[in-house]
């Protein structure tokens, strides 16, 4: 689990411990304490034998031989990291922007590079990847986050193609709004979705693959926001 800390990963790790038996995880976040906080929970309240490791997806975009991911065996590997950084200011600041791009795309490739091996898709397994609405169509207000998003997409998309036919999986999640410190303050509550609803969801059909929208009614909605007027999205 990439991004382990994240309001999606902690909820679905807490439904995999609770009603689906899992026993065995490895915690994979930047924040330390945040990260350890999940183990205990895991450990304590459902007997879980757990593994943390701790990374910054900014050092994981700029390759040296000292952080290329070694990634052992799971049955589940889940990519749920992801920040929508400082729009404003990374219209200006070029550093900002590389970084907005590192969290939600590049320091994300050196990851799935490293999970989905020849070896690896030979055999029986699943990537589920968090990519977003967000990706579907560039806005003004956040397009730094979009376009690593709607790269991460893209990406995701043809290694799920490759992976067709293969006892390897690959799902790209695009989420509409989740109640989480992503949408607090941003996004009225009451359109925002419960992560522990998004954890029963797609834990109700573990084996699916390809592109899905979460809820399924952001189907509809990006249906009519990529076809409306750039006037009208501008405002958006
Ligand atoms: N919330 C939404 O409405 C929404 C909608 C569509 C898609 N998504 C996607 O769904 C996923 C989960 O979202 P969420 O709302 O649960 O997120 P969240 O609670 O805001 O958590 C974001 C996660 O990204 C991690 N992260 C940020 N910068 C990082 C870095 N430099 N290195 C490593 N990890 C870093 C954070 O780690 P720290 O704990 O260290 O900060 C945290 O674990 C994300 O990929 C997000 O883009 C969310």
């Amino acid at each position: 689990m990439l991004g382990s800390t994240s309001t999606v990963a902690k909820a679905i790790c807490i439904e995999l411990a609770k009603n689906h038996n899992c026993k065995r995880f490895h915690l994979v976040a930047r924040n330390k304490n945040s990260n350890h906080e999940l183990t205990h929970r895991l450990e304590t309240s459902f007997d879980a034998l757990v593994t943390e490791e701790i990374v910054d997806l900014i050092d994981s975009s700029s390759l040296t031989s000292l952080n290329i991911p070694k990634v052992d065996n799971y049955e589940l590997y889940i990519i749920a990291a992801g920040s929508l950084g400082k729009a404003e200011l990374a219209r200006k600041d070029i550093k900002e922007a590389l970084e907005i791009t590192a969290v939600n795309y590049t320091g994300i490739v050196t990851w799935i590079t490293s999970i989905v091996t020849k070896e690896r898709i030979s055999q029986k397994g699943m990537l589920w990847v968090f990519c977003s609405v967000a990706g579907d169509k560039g806005r003004p207000s956040n397009y730094h986050y979009g376009a690593a998003k709607s790269a991460l997409s893209t990406f995701c998309e043809g290694l799920f193609l490759r992976c067709q036919g293969r006892p390897f999986s690959v799902r790209i999640i695009k989420a509409g709004y989740i109640n989480s410190p992503m949408t607090k303050g941003k996004v009225p509550k009451l359109l925002c979705i419960d992560p522990r609803t998004v954890a029963k969801i797609l834990l109700k059909k573990p084996n699916r693959r390809g592109t899905e929208y979460l809820p399924w009614w952001w189907t509809l909605i990006m249906f009519i926001v990529k076809i409306m007027p750039h006037s009208i999205i501008s405002k958006l």
